[in-house]
């Protein structure tokens, strides 16, 4: 069977985007069709400059949101990254075969490292190296397709190239993964910036609506969003991204083409209240299971603790397998020395 796995990295909280470019997906399709790991990837949240207890939290968090969207511990494995030492075990052997320069040379790394320069901070290591981490976290589980938005495209590449170049080199131990890019509502926009995504990472925004924003929170900010110039409501992404983004978010939540459902519409007003209205009836079930799961933390904690045991029985022969390929000594196992005294 397919072999799938994905990641949150928990360092904001779970946007409308996650969830109809990503989350949504897995618990629709993923998680049925293959076998499935969904990770919350707590160790990339250590890359930036972080607070612990909000890393804490929202790690939590998230991993009840993967819950309420609707996977399944019976039918994926739902975990967290550092509860699996394979990872880290795994990313250091693949720093031994990946290169300085391919790591300065990644987009994510170059823009975030820029930005923090610019604000006079310093980049942490870690904010270097963390393709090599993802490489890990999906290397280690045999993982044939790892769906993710586009910006993350380049970071299964290196993935691929790091699991061929090993392969070559040291024999085969990897299976080569490839991304696959969700296909409906792959990028929700920022309502307020239309050319940015509406990713998590971004601070504050009124143009971000997250998962588990109030109703009356997503229909203020639907509401404000930055539409174009022009009065007619027709789709064109490349003339007006922010109506466009508004008729895929809609077709997105309702079904339908962006483009048809531009038809029904004379005005922005009407079009805007339609978006919230879907925008609320899509995630109230989701609200609605999250706070269930909130009031039942052990629940969340058994599905964790169980995940992380399926993960680790996955993960180990693998990295070993790697650990021996490479070079390093096999430990001697305790049975074998107790037999030898
Ligand atoms: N880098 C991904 C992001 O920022 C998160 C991630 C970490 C991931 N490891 C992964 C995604 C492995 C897929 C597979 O969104």
């Amino acid at each position: 069977m397919t072999r799938v796995f994905s990641g949150v990295k928990p360092t904001g909280h779970l946007t409308l985007g996650n969830y109809l470019g990503a989350m949504r997906q897995w618990a629709a399709e993923d998680q049925h069709r293959s076998d499935a790991l969904f990770c919350v990837v707590d160790l990339h949240a250590l890359t930036v400059d972080h607070d612990p207890a909000r890393v804490r939290r929202l790690s939590r968090q998230a991993a009840s949101l993967l819950l309420a969207a609707g996977l399944d511990p019976e039918l994926c494995t739902v975990f967290v990254q550092s509860h699996v030492d394979e990872h880290a075990r795994l990313s250091y052997v693949l720093e031994c075969v990946a290169t300085d320069g391919e790591m300065r040379r990644m987009i994510q790394y170059k823009e975030k490292a820029a930005r923090e320069r610019e604000r006079g901070g310093s980049v942490r290591l870690s904010l270097l190296t963390y393709p090599v981490l993802m490489a890990a976290d999906i290397l280690a589980y045999g993982t044939d397709e790892v769906p993710v938005g586009h910006d993350q495209t380049q970071h299964v590449e290196l993935a691929r190239d790091l699991a061929v170049r090993f392969n070559q080199r040291y024999g085969h131990t990897f299976v080569v993964p490839k991304a696959t890019n969700p296909a409906v509502a792959a990028r929700v926009m920022n309502l307020q910036e239309p050319a940015s995504k509406m990713g998590k990472s971004d601070d504050v925004g009124p143009g971000i609506v997250y998962v588990l924003d109030e109703p009356d929170v997503v229909r203020k900010k639907v509401m404000r969003a930055v539409t174009d110039s022009g009065r007619e409501v027709v789709y064109d992404r490349a003339a007006r991204p922010g109506l466009a983004n508004l008729l895929e978010i809609l077709a997105a939540c309702t079904g339908g083409e962006p483009a048809e459902l531009a038809e029904a519409y004379d005005a922005y007003g009407a079009l805007k209240k339609d978006v919230a209205e879907a925008v609320v009836e899509v995630l109230r079930p989701l609200r609605k299971r999250h706070q269930e799961l909130c009031a039942d933390p052990g629940y969340v904690e058994g599905v964790l603790r169980d995940g992380a045991e399926k993960a680790r029985a996955m993960a180990r022969p693998t990295v070993d397998a790697a650990y021996r390929a490479i070079g390093l000594l096999p430990p001697v196992a305790d049975t074998v020395v107790n037999a030898a005294r």
